[in-house]
């Protein structure tokens, strides 16, 4: 697809194209584009993938690299003062030298994808076709939000005074474009930043970081910490030196956080249970590829990934429809990495309770299309699995499970099929299979999701043309998308000017 303009100056409502020539950000920055992907046809970056994967494995090289600091509880007052400080000189900065930073940043993680992959293989599983993808959306996160530093500056009546310090909590799911994404936003706002990363993904994390590093980010001003204890975790969220809190994670983590500190400002993106709908208007062949994709990619441990399908009348009735979709999740080559024809991989972590009630359990008129079974000894590596006859308010209608299991529910019409898409409690994705405008107009106005997707799967936002973000339970204080024009407007405070302009 072709790559859209650079974004518009924020609040000028105006498209890149018509804006003035030589406005200050194009004067600047190079245009943003989104980065492309490797292909993975190609023979030689298949080569390239499976070398990168296989010297991890070889060399064990995780253990020597890069960690993360340990902070006890009774470090957290000094860490948070430090970073408060430096962070100063860093938001006294001129914003195009952070841009320029960012860009470099960007740079960097263009030249190191191999090595980006093969981390993200090691730590999380994540096979080649879904990671080379992150470090793409990665180097859009650093270019994007670099113009969105510069859009700061020219926002006029309106004093902008960022975050001292932001704590960044990312999820190991997505664990190069989520942790880059956060940590990017907010320096550069030119907020001082403490990133912790999720447990299982140190290393994919401190790869981020020390891309910033290099590329000019002062350390005291960005610090990669893990907290001793729960205490210590405690403590730093409940800091009165941090000033704001990006979480990524399951949306009991951001009640927790809450509860700690009532008062904390949040932006989180948390949990989701999304629904595909196809209506008999569908192009099906289209849509069987989407809802497979959407379900399987990364074994279903995305927030956004679909674990729904709400067949619309004679859709669900149709035999071939239902063959062509269980045959399609069938055929997946499910596989550790260093197979490189892998489509899906393993799960990270050993099913959580859920995930394994929904992987060995039938609910009341529920049967399976295609049952899922662990492939090996280690408990992680699991078939796809399809259930039929999920009913309306059971545990698999409302519960997200956050694995390789599909659920197909029957709607009788449109209306109904949106009643199922919104009865969750989450609103993160969703989308419509449907080549009735008329349908989809309806739909779209109705559907409670923060990213509603027409006639293309679910999962797989992309920095500027689809910014990502949740409503209902799936979004925590967040006012914008991350990857869209307000996001870094979002890590500091507006004057009062601001406010009322
Ligand atoms: N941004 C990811 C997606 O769109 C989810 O975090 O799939």
């Amino acid at each position: 697809a072709a790559p859209a303009a650079h974004a518009a100056p924020a609040g000028s409502g105006a498209p890149a194209a018509t804006a003035p020539a030589g406005a200050p950000a194009a004067a600047t920055l190079p245009p943003f584009v989104n980065e492309p992907d490797t292909d993975p046809s190609l023979r030689a970056n298949q080569q390239w993938a499976r070398a990168a994967i296989q010297t991890a494995a070889r060399e064990g090289w995780l253990e020597e690299q890069l960690a993360p600091e340990t902070v006890a509880a009774d470090g957290v007052e000094d860490l948070i003062g430090s970073v408060r400080q430096a962070a100063l000189a860093w938001a006294a900065r001129p914003a195009a030298e952070r841009a320029r930073i960012l860009y470099r940043t960007a740079d960097i993680l263009a030249a190191r994808r191999g090595h980006l992959v093969s981390i993200a293989a090691a730590e999380v599983g994540k096979s080649v076709e879904q990671s080379d993808p992150e470090v793409s959306e990665a180097i859009d996160f650093a270019r994007y939000y670099a113009h969105s530093a510069l859009e700061l500056e020219e926002v006029e009546h309106a004093e902008f005074t960022p975050d001292r310090v932001v704590l960044v909590t990312p999820p190991w799911n997505f664990p190069l474009a989520i942790p880059a994404g956060s940590t990017f936003a907010a320096l550069a706002a030119g907020a001082g930043v403490v990133h912790k990363p999720s447990k299982p993904t140190p290393h994919c994390s401190m790869a981020i970081l020390d891309a910033l590093w290099e590329a000019g980010v002062p350390r005291e001003v960005l610090r990669g910490v893990y907290p001793a204890d729960r205490d210590a975790g405690r403590a730093l969220v409940s800091h009165p030196g941090v000033d704001r809190v990006i979480l990524t994670g399951a949306s009991e983590t951001a009640s927790m956080f809450a509860s700690w500190r009532p008062e904390l400002r949040i932006a989180a993106e948390t949990s989701g249970k999304n629904a595909l709908v196809i209506t008999p208007a569908a192009d099906r062949d289209l849509a069987v590829a989407d809802l497979v994709h959407s379900a399987f990619g990364h074994a279903g441990q995305k927030c956004s990934a679909a674990s729904l399908g709400v067949l619309v009348g004679s859709v669900y009735d149709s035999e071939r429809f239902r063959r062509q979709l269980v045959d399609a999740a069938a055929s997946m080559v499910v596989d550790w990495p260093t197979n490189l024809s892998a489509t899906m991989g393993p799960l990270t972590e050993l099913p959580s309770e859920k995930l394994h009630r929904a992987l060995t359990q039938l609910e009341e008129g529920e049967r399976w299309l295609l049952e899922p079974r662990p492939l090996d000894d280690s408990g992680r590596l699991w078939s796809p699995g399809i259930k039929d006859g999920v009913k309306p308010g059971s545990f698999f209608h409302l519960t997200e499970v956050f694995g390789p299991v599909l659920g197909l529910m029957r709607a009788k019409d449109l209306d109904e099929a949106i009643e199922l898409q919104n009865a969750t409690d989450f609103g993160l994705t969703g989308g419509i299979h449907s080549l009735d405008p008329r349908e989809v107009r309806r739909w779209a106005e109705e559907v409670q999701v923060g990213n509603a997707y027409v006639n293309r799967g679910i999962t797989g936002a992309i920095v500027q043309r689809q910014s990502f973000g949740g409503w209902k339970q799936s979004s925590v204080g967040l006012g914008s998308k991350a990857g869209g024009p307000n996001y870094v407007m979002m890590m500091g405070t507006w004057s009062d000017a601001a406010r009322a302009g």
